[in-house]
């Protein structure tokens, strides 16, 4: 049994009289200690995969169909209680932006301690050895406890911020773009710490980030999602040498490799379509270099390819290659 199995989840967004199709179809695993990162440009619905594994969905969203199981237990049928048992005790959540997250008038230590104690009864004396013990494992000094956040810098608080989502020993921790906002030499300390918190820590980790390069180092596998759905799902080691779908190449070249100079980036032209009314046959195709008439016409096939790599595209070179199966 996965640790973690997302099957054909569709996640919608009321937006006036329109549906907006967020999460369309989306299907993934994660094992106990494995590291998955969920790439795709900004607006392909990586936040709302995320927010519906822990049921943080706003209002106007709604998980229509689809199965999440976490330990083999439906998570979509939970009632509000036993989500809040989930939440940050078994899978917890490290956003963006620690500055917003952040309460401006609460010291680090106490907001920490929030944490702490949501999920556990502890002694005074405990929890402010938890909360020293929390802050070293995320490389602050246990003294800045009593620091406010303007007190941190960017990096800083971004730490912190992984120490609460820490705080109740979680199986399963989601970055969402962790590290957006902060220097590159920072990002690369965060993945870093990232990393090295889930081997020891014995974590699985959902990195989610719009830059291919830097999952590369802290992931295991690879979901690509464009527009709502996951086109390509391949191993990191095979990455370099099998990434197939034209949205994977693209992306792939449009960023450089993180601690290296910062070079522009070439975006890829045109935008992710409308989702409120989305393209008929491959999402992609308006802005796929190789994209041919059957493209605009029909959903691609899902094509799985030896070593648990599938993508969705029709290129013949893909379908015909050897060893594919056609779903
Ligand atoms: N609260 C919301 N109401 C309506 N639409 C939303 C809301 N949040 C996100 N969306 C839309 O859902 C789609 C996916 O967004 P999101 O999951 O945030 O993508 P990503 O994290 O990949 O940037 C986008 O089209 C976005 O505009
Ligand atoms: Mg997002």
């Amino acid at each position: 049994m996965a640790l973690l199995e997302v099957t054909d989840l569709h996640t919608e967004f009321a937006v006036g009289k329109k549906t907006l199709h967020a999460v369309d179809g989306v299907s993934f695993t994660l094992e106990q200690g494995e590291s998955l990162g969920l790439v795709g440009e900004s607006g392909c619905g990586k936040t709302t995969t995320a927010l519906s594994i822990i049921k943080l969905l706003p209002g106007n969203a709604q998980i229509t169909s689809g199965s999440i199981l976490y330990q083999g237990e439906e998570v979509t049928k939970k009632t509000r209680k036993g989500i809040r048992d989930m939440r940050w005790k078994e899978i917890s959540i490290v956003f963006q932006g620690a500055m917003n997250a952040l309460n401006p008038v609460m010291t680090i230590g106490d907001q920490i301690a929030d944490a702490i104690l949501l999920h556990e009864n502890l002694s005074k004396e405990a929890v402010k050895a938890r909360i020293a013990e929390l802050l070293e494992r995320v490389e602050i000094d246990r003294k800045r406890a009593t620091n406010y956040p303007h007190e941190f810098s960017g990096g800083m608080r971004q730490r912190a911020m992984i120490a609460m989502a820490l705080a109740c020993n979680p199986k399963i921790i989601i970055g969402d773009e962790p590290t957006t906002a902060l220097d590159v030499m920072v990002q690369a300390q965060i993945f870093d710490l990232l990393e090295r918190l889930r081997r020891e820590l014995r974590m699985a980790m959902i990195l989610i980030t719009h830059d291919l390069s830097a999952m590369t180092d802290t992931c295991d596998k690879a979901a690509i999602m464009y527009a709502g759905k996951i086109v390509e799902y391949v191993r990191v080691a095979d990455l370099f040498t099998e990434a197939a779908h034209p949205y994977t190449r693209l992306l792939m070249s449009s960023y450089p490799r993180i601690g290296s100079e910062r070079k522009m980036i070439d975006s890829i032209p045109g935008t992710v379509p409308d989702l409120t009314d989305p393209p008929k046959g491959c999402r992609f195709c308006d802005r796929c270099p190789e994209a041919m008439p059957i493209c605009r016409e029909t959903p691609p096939p899902e094509i799985l390819l030896p070593g648990e790599h599938r993508v969705s595209c029709h290129l013949p070179s893909l379908i015909q290659k050897e060893g594919a199966k056609h779903v």
